[in-house]
């Protein structure tokens, strides 16, 4: 082995959680073990306990054990969870910088229900503030004399605001330079995106900002989606917006997220939830925590392998194999979550030789 192959040794907690979790997880890590061998670099891999099975070992959704096993290592990939865990872990490493990239491909585009023509060369990347806002503004139930009530609160300080715009404006300058603000100022006037985001884009030229209420975005993201290229929202717009992601490309399944704080530091899981309905069945499809293994690679500053699993899923799909949530008809071939691992692993061999 050279030396700086023994340099690239990585250290990753995997927290698979609940439901599809530990399936999806662990057919990601199969493939990063193989591209990593592949790609002269080595991976070791810690598990934590998060969520549900966390609560019936050590009484907590986010145990201390497992937050500070995550903190000396080099990346979170994180299953799912139905009830808690998730949120503490945000909040706990400050992961204020949700990437959400949503890119279609050719041979899905009859998936979805939107127009094939439409969709062709989508390349959207959701920016969306994770740590703040409504999930973790003041609440509570109570109860007064006119009744029972409850409230959360979107709350954020204009720092908060201009710091995840500084994340979003350099990702659009290094993309097609075009920043899509979500905003509702007709109605929640004291929370200006617009102007904060404005003011920080001074130090951007290049970046077009484009304001829109979020209502109308969504609207425009299912009629128009091939105009985006970086959308920019709070915790709550993001987290809605970015579910239309699942209709453009075809399924949920498909799109993953790296969850990032100051210092670069990040947690990697897909998007979509426990799948309680086709857990345990091993039929998930583990795309979407594959995406975000992608994203960290990415991060780590190892190009070659995050585009060698891009092209090789590229390949698998436009082989025609899915997934049963990408419903296989006609010629394409039903596929369960260990045989397209056994496919990801064929392709980026054969690739190497
Ligand atoms: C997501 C999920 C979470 C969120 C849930 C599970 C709390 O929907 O990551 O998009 O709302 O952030
Ligand atoms: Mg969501």
């Amino acid at each position: 082995m050279s030396e700086s192959s023994l340099s690239r040794q990585y250290c990753v907690v995997a927290l698979p959680g609940e439901g599809i979790g530990p399936e999806v997880v662990e057919a990601a890590l199969k493939i990063l073990y193989s591209v990593a061998r592949l790609n002269g670099f080595s991976v070791k891999v810690d598990y934590g306990a998060i969520g549900n099975p966390a609560y019936t070992i050590l009484g907590s959704f986010c145990p201390e054990a497992t937050r500070q096993l995550c903190e000396g290592s080099d990346g979170i990939i994180f299953g799912a969870v139905s009830k808690g865990g998730l949120l503490e872990l945000r909040k706990h490493f400050d992961f204020f910088a949700n990437l959400r990239p949503v890119r279609t491909f050719d041979s899905l585009l009859h998936k979805a229900s939107l127009k094939a023509e439409k969709l062709k060369a989508v390349d959207i990347l959701f920016v969306r503030e994770l740590t703040s806002g409504i999930y973790f503004g003041a609440s509570r139930r109570d109860e007064d004399e006119k009744g029972a009530y409850g409230y959360h609160t979107m709350q954020y300080y204009d720092w908060e605001i201009r710091r995840i715009a500084k994340v979003a404006l350099q990702k659009a300058n290094n993309r097609r330079g075009l920043l899509t603000v979500a905003h509702k100022e007709n109605a929640l006037p004291y929370l200006p995106w617009t102007r904060l985001v404005t003011e920080e884009a001074k130090a951007f030229p290049e970046v077009v900002i484009e304001p829109m209420l979020v209502d109308n975005l969504a609207m425009q993201l299912v009629t128009n989606p091939q105009h985006f290229d970086v959308i920019l929202a709070s915790n709550l717009f993001g987290d809605i917006l970015s579910d239309i992601g699942g209709a453009i490309v075809g399924s949920i399944g498909l799109l993953g997220s790296a969850s990032l704080n100051t210092s670069g530091f990040g947690m990697y899981e897909a998007i979509h939830g426990t799948a309680p309905d086709i857990a345990g069945k091993g039929i998930a499809n583990p795309l979407g925590t594959l995406a975000g293994v992608i994203l960290m690679l990415e991060q780590w500053g190892e190009k070659e392998a995050a585009r060698s699993l891009i092209q090789a899923q590229e390949k698998i799909l436009a082989n025609g194999y899915r997934t049963a949530d990408l419903a296989p008809q006609g010629e394409e071939i039903l596929v369960n979550t260990a045989e397209l691992v056994e496919l990801f692993i064929q392709e980026l061999t054969s690739n190497k030789i």
